[in-house]
């Protein structure tokens, strides 16, 4: 038997990296509903464009009429709903979006869901699943001697992405409390690895340090994030989908808590090893600019639960997942310039225009 995966935002940085693995699994049949906004690219999945077990519609998860004949059409036996604004620079200059398709767009996707659902037969409603993508922004910010973020934290969200990825969460939490939807949520801390948009910390660092831009790092460079590879994470949704319990949710991280400036002088090391330059070592590119406003100063996940009850580990240690990741970068240059065109430059030009010099 096949199982039928509607995946949603297949084209972005998780998506994809999720849909090529699950490609590889002979008894899943996939369907990627992405809007391609810019974070959206189907050079990511060019491999497998022609794969019988695979099939591409463009559109918006916000779209009820097109979620509905893609559900009637498709049949899936499960949903791993990806779609979202990402960004939290951009959810600050601009907010819209982000309730759009975080709250709008996964309402819209819940309410079709439901109605297709509803008329499943009852082995296969019970069977059904539908996998809610979040992040651990939802939660706040801890200060340095908290324990890290558990399933039962109180939820904070502090930026308009965490805030809107906190509310469609919580929608997702009523679907099943209220209709008995089979839905699963995974909180998962920051990822890297291939296809990031280089907008995000660590491909933005790569890529500006390969080409001897500066590199900017926002306040005293002390804020802490929880690095999770992001093929882990994609494990991490399998293991969810196959033996998670509906109703549920799931903290997923890489018991990886680095400061943001480590990071960096890890990038710039690893650069000048293996692309060497004949000019200054690249950590004099580091510029420290103006902070983020509201800039949460720690995020770190307890993902104690789901190793515990599901038996996921993360495989990949930090050491060994950002050498993959800074050598993805340099072999695959020409990704690197196609998604850095157009709009991406505009996005850098404003963005980092208004952002003064100051010291750490
Ligand atoms: P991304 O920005 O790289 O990709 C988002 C994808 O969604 C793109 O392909 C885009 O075209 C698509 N999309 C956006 N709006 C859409 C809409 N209205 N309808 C259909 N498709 C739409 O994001 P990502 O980093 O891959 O994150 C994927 C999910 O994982 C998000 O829900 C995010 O909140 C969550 N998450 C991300 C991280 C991280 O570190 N990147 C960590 C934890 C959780
Ligand atoms: P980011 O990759 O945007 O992820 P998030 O804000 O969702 O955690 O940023 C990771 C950290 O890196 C965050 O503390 C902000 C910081 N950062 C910089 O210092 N400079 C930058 O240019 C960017 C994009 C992020």
């Amino acid at each position: 038997m096949t199982n039928k995966i509607l995946v949603t935002g297949g084209a972005g940085f998780i998506g994809s990296n999720f849909v090529l693995k699950q490609i590889g699994d002979d008894s899943v049949s996939i369907v990627n509903l992405d809007k391609l906004t810019y974070a959206g690219n189907l050079r990511n999945l060019e491999s497998i464009v022609e794969h019988p077990r695979y099939k591409f519609v463009r559109g918006d998860v916000a779209d009820r009429e097109l979620v509905r004949q893609v559900l009637r059409e498709h049949c899936p036996s499960a949903i791993v709903h990806f779609a979202a604004e990402s960004h939290v620079d951009r959810s600050i200059r601009g907010p819209e979006d982000f309730i759009q398709t975080n709250v709008n767009g996964t309402f819209a996707l819940l309410e079709e869901t439901r109605s297709y659902w509803n008329e499943l037969p009852q082995d296969e409603r019970q069977a059904f699943r539908f996998i809610h993508i979040s992040t651990d922004e939802v939660f706040g910010s801890l200060s340095p001697g908290d324990p890290p973020f558990s399933e039962a934290t109180q939820y904070a969200p502090n930026s308009p992405y965490a805030a809107s990825k906190a509310a469609s969460d919580h929608v997702v939490r009523a679907y099943h409390h209220t209709y008995g939807l089979p839905t699963l949520t995974t909180n998962c801390s920051n990822n890297y690895g291939p296809f990031q948009f280089p907008e995000k910390l660590i491909p933005l660092m790569i890529h500006n340090a390969r080409t001897g831009k500066a590199l900017p790092v926002y306040g005293d460079g002390k804020n802490v994030r929880d690095w999770l590879y992001v093929e882990d994470h994609c494990e991490a949704i399998i293991t969810v989908l196959r033996r998670g319990k509906p109703g549920q949710t799931y903290n997923v991280g890489g018991w990886n808590e680095k400061p943001n400036i480590e990071i960096v002088h890890t990038i710039c090391d690893l650069l000048d090893e293996m692309a060497p330059r004949q000019e200054k070592p690249r950590r004099e590119l580091i510029t420290f600019v103006k902070d983020r406003p509201g800039h949460d100063r720690r995020y770190a996940m307890n993902a104690s639960k789901i190793e515990r009850e599901l038996g996921w580990k993360p495989k990949e240690t930090f050491e060994s997942g950002i050498k993959k990741t800074v050598r993805w970068y340099l072999e695959h240059e020409n990704w690197v310039k196609d998604v850095t065109s157009g709009s991406y430059r505009q996005w850098i030009e404003t963005h980092y225009s208004v952002s003064s010099n100051t010291q750490p």
